[in-house]
C-alpha cells in the first residue's frame, strides 16, 4: 500500500491533540472488524449507487468511488492492504485508503450515512452469510447421524432415565433424537433471518437524514427484505446479535449434551460404544489409556458460547439509546461464537464418523435392571383387564420376587409368575423379549422399527 500522505484521523479538524497511545490501542477495533471488509465494501457500493440514482452525487464520482473500492477489495484479498490502528475500524481504514487512491472525491462516500448504520449493515450481512455456513455444517452432521442410524435400526440398547435403565430402545432412535435437536437448531437460525433481513442503512447516526435517499433501493441491492422502521432503534438495536448468540449457545449446548452422553457410553463402566483411535488421546503415565479428549473438548466449548451470550446481554443491559462505544465489542463476541461453533460442528462430524456401537454390550446391558417391567404392566392392562395402577403394583411384586431370587424377568418360570398373578399364561413370556419390547412402541414418535424407518426417510428427503 502506498504511503499515506494524509495520515491524519478523520476528525483532525476538530480534535487538535494527538490521541493518547493507550486510547488508540484500546479504542481501535480494526484487528477484529477487518473481517467485515467484504460486507463493508458491498454496503458502500450499494450506498453510492443509491446516492447517484437520487442525484446526490455525480456519475463520475460514483464510478470513481466504486473503482477505488474494487481496488481496495483486491488489495485486502491479496493481503496487500495495510490496516492501521490509528483509523480505528474497518470503515475508516477503507475510507482513508479510498482518499489515497482516488483523491478528494472519496469525501463524498460518507454522504447521508454514519458508521452507526454502516457497522450494523455490515454485521447483519456477515451474520446472514455465516448462518448459511452454519446450516451447511448442521446438514452434514444430520446426514452423518442418519447414516449410522440406518445401520442400527435393530440395534437394541437400554434407554435411560436418571441414567438408570428405563426401557429398551433402538440405538437408531437415540441417534434420530440428535437429528431432531440439530433440525431445531437449523430452524432457530432460519428464524433469525427475519430480523437480519431488515436493512439498517440510511438510519445514519440516529435520526435518519435530510438527503433524499432511497432506502428501498439499498434494501434490494443488499439482499435485505425491508428497511428498518425507526432510525434511533436501528442504530441501538443489537437484538439480532443476541438471537445469533442464543442460537449458537443452544446448538453448542446440544453438542455438549451429546458429547457427555457419548463419553458415558464409551466409559469402561458402560462400554456401549467404541471410539476409534483417531479421536482418543493417551495418557503420559498410564500406558493402557484411551481417553475421549475430543468429546470432552466439545463438552467444554459450550461454556465459551454461553459466556458470549451473557457478555452481550450485560453490555446492553441499562444502555440508553442510541450508539455507544460499549457496543463495539459485539463483533468480537459474534466472531468468537461463530468460530467456536463451526469448529465444534466440524469436530462433531468427525466424531460421528469414528464411533461404532458395541452391539453385544448394548444388548446385555439392556437385560439388566428389569427393563421390560413396564411392558409387563402394559400387558396386564391389555390382556387381563386391570387398571394401570393395579398392573403396576402386580408387576412391582414380580420384580421384587425376581430381585430376591437374583433372576432376570425372562428367567422366571411361568409357575413363579402365576403365584403372584394367577391369570397369567405362557403367552406372557414373549413380553420379556427385548426386540419385541422395542418394536411394540408403535405410537407416533416411538421407538418401533417402522417409526424409525419412517423418520429416517423423512429426514433424508429434507434438504
Ligand atoms: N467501530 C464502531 C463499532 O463497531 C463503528 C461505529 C462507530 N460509531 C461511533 N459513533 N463512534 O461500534
Amino acid at each position: 500500500m502506498a504511503k499515506n500522505k494524509n495520515n491524519q484521523t478523520i476528525w483532525v479538524s476538530r480534535i487538535k491533540k494527538k490521541t493518547s497511545n493507550l486510547f488508540q490501542k484500546v479504542g481501535s477495533s480494526i484487528n477484529i472488524d477487518k473481517r467485515l471488509y467484504k460486507e463493508d465494501i458491498k454496503g458502500s457500493i450499494a450506498h453510492v449507487e443509491m446516492l447517484f440514482k437520487q442525484k446526490i452525487i455525480s456519475f463520475k464520482i460514483k464510478n470513481k468511488i466504486i473503482y477505488g473500492l474494487g481496488k481496495i477489495e483486491k488489495e485486502i484479498n491479496k493481503n496487500k492492504f495495510e490496516f492501521n490502528n490509528k483509523y480505528e475500524d474497518i470503515h475508516m481504514n477503507i475510507e482513508k485508503r479510498l482518499f489515497q487512491i482516488i483523491g478528494e472525491e472519496a469525501g463524498y462516500i460518507h454522504t447521508a450515512r454514519s458508521r452507526n448504520d454502516q457497522v450494523i449493515t455490515d454485521l447483519k450481512l456477515w451474520i446472514k452469510s455465516s448462518t448459511k455456513e452454519i446450516k451447511l455444517n448442521l446438514d452434514k452432521i444430520i446426514k452423518s447421524t442418519i447414516k449410522i442410524a440406518e445401520k442400527n435400526i435393530e440395534t437394541i440398547m437400554p434407554g435411560f432415565t436418571h441414567l438408570k435403565n428405563a426401557q429398551a430402545i433402538s440405538f437408531a432412535h437415540y441417534l434420530m433424537a440428535y437429528v431432531e435437536m440439530f433440525t431445531r437448531d437449523k430452524k432457530r437460525f432460519e428464524n433469525n433471518l427475519n430480523s437480519l433481513n431488515e436493512n439498517p442503512l440510511g438510519a445514519a447516526a440516529l435520526t435518519g437524514t435530510s438527503f433524499n435517499i432511497d432506502r428501498n433501493y439499498t434494501t434490494k441491492k443488499l439482499g435485505f427484505k425491508i428497511p428498518t422502521n425507526n432510525s434511533v432503534d436501528t442504530v441501538s438495536d443489537r437484538d439480532f446479535v443476541l438471537d445469533f448468540l442464543y442460537s449458537t449457545s443452544v446448538c453448542s449446548m446440544h453438542i455438549s449434551r451429546i458429547a457427555e452422553e457419548l463419553i458415558i457410553w464409551s466409559s469402561d463402566g458402560f462400554n456401549l460404544i467404541n471410539l476409534s483411535d483417531k479421536i482418543v488421546a493417551g495418557s503420559s503415565i498410564m500406558p493402557q489409556k484411551k481417553n475421549p479428549d475430543l468429546l470432552e473438548y466439545l463438552r467444554g466449548k459450550s461454556g465459551y458460547m454461553f459466556g458470549n451470550l451473557f457478555s452481550m446481554l450485560t453490555i446492553l443491559k441499562g444502555l440508553p439509546l442510541s450508539y455507544f462505544k460499549d457496543m463495539q465489542d459485539d463483533k468480537e463476541i459474534v466472531f468468537n461464537s461463530y468460530d467456536n461453533l463451526i469448529n465444534s460442528l466440524k469436530i462433531f462430524d468427525e466424531i460421528l464418523k469414528n464411533i461404532s456401537p458395541n452391539k453385544k454390550n448394548m444388548y446385555e446391558l439392556a437385560n439388566v435392571g428389569f427393563i421390560t417391567a413396564t411392558d409387563l404392566a402394559d400387558y396386564l392392562v391389555k390382556n387381563h383387564s386391570m387398571s394401570f395402577r393395579k398392573a403396576y403394583q402386580k408387576t412391582a411384586e414380580i420384580v421384587n420376587f425376581a430381585e430376591k431370587k437374583r433372576k432376570k424377568l425372562y428367567e422366571l418360570k411361568i409357575e413363579e409368575l402365576k403365584k403372584i398373578e394367577p391369570k397369567l399364561t405362557n403367552e406372557v413370556l414373549k413380553i420379556f423379549d427385548l426386540k419385541n419390547s422395542v418394536n411394540s412402541k408403535k405410537s407416533f414418535g416411538g421407538t418401533s422399527f417402522e417409526n424409525i424407518k419412517r423418520m429416517i426417510m423423512k429426514y433424508k428427503k429434507i434438504k
